[in-house]
C-alpha cells in the first residue's frame, strides 16, 4: 500500500501527528510506504499548537517529506500508482482549491491525481462554524469521490483525556484507509487496553 499524507494549516496539528503515529504502528505489520505533503502554511500552525519542527518530526518517523511545487515527487503522477491520500487537518482553502482542480502545489496535484485515478481520498476538515461556500466546495469533492471527514471526535465511549479525543476521529480515518487502529473504540465491542 502506498499512503501520501497531506497536512495543511488546519488547526489541527494533534490530529496529524496522531495520524502518522498510528500509521507508522500500522506500518508494523503489513507493508505500506508513507510520505508526507505539506502545505506552505502547515509548519506555522503545528509550532502554534504543538512543540518543535514539523518537517523534523516527519524525518524522526522515517518518511519522507516533500512540500511546495516540488511536481516530481512520486504521487504527483498517476503513473505511479498511489492508492491513497489523507488531509489531516484540512483546510477550507485546500478544499477549495481541489474542489476547483487548481493543482497550484504539490499537495493540491497529489489529491487531484487521486480523484482522477478514482483511488482513496480522506479530507479531515476542522473548521466551524461553515460557510455555504465551504458547504458546496466540501459537496463538490464528495460528488468527485473524496471521503470528507470532518475533525468531529465522539464521546460514547467516554475518553480519558486528549489522547482518546484524538483517537476517535484517529481511528476513523484509519478505517477509510482499509487499515485498524488498535485503539479504536467500537460501539458494542469493550475497549481494548493498549500500553
Ligand atoms: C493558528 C491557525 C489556525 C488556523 N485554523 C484554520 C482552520 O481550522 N481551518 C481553516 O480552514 N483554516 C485555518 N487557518 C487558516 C489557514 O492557515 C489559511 O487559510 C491558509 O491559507 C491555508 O493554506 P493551506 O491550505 O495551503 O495550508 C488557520 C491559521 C492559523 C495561523
Amino acid at each position: 500500500m502506498k499512503l501520501v499524507v497531506g497536512i495543511t494549516g488546519a488547526s489541527g496539528a494533534p490530529y496529524a501527528r496522531a495520524t502518522l503515529a498510528a500509521l507508522v504502528a500500522a506500518r508494523k505489520t503489513r507493508p505500506i510506504e508513507l510520505a508526507v505533503v505539506l502545505s506552505s502554511t502547515a509548519q506555522e500552525v503545528w509550532s502554534t499548537e504543538l512543540e518543535g519542527d514539523l518537517e523534523e518530526h516527519v524525518r524522526s518517523l522515517d518518511i519522507p517529506v516533500f512540500r511546495g511545487r516540488d511536481y516530481r515527487a512520486p504521487f504527483a503522477s498517476g503513473s505511479a500508482k498511489w492508492d491513497s491520500m489523507v488531509i489531516v487537518p484540512c483546510s477550507m482553502s485546500t478544499v477549495a482549491r481541489i474542489a476547483h482542480g487548481t493543482s497550484d502545489s504539490l499537495l493540491t496535484r497529489a489529491a487531484d491525481v487521486i480523484l482522477k485515478e478514482r483511488r482513496r481520498l480522506v479530507l479531515v476538515p476542522r473548521e466551524t462554524p461553515l460557510s455555504v461556500i465551504h458547504l458546496e466546495n466540501l459537496l463538490t469533492v464528495a460528488r468527485a469521490g473524496a471521503v470528507v471527514l470532518p475533525a468531529m471526535p465522539s464521546f460514547y465511549a467516554r475518553p480519558r483525556g486528549v489522547d482518546d479525543v484524538l483517537h476517535s476521529v484517529v481511528g476513523r480515518i484509519l478505517d477509510q484507509l482499509g487499515l485498524d487502529d488498535p485503539r479504536t473504540a467500537r460501539w458494542g465491542t469493550p475497549a481494548k487496553e493498549v500500553p
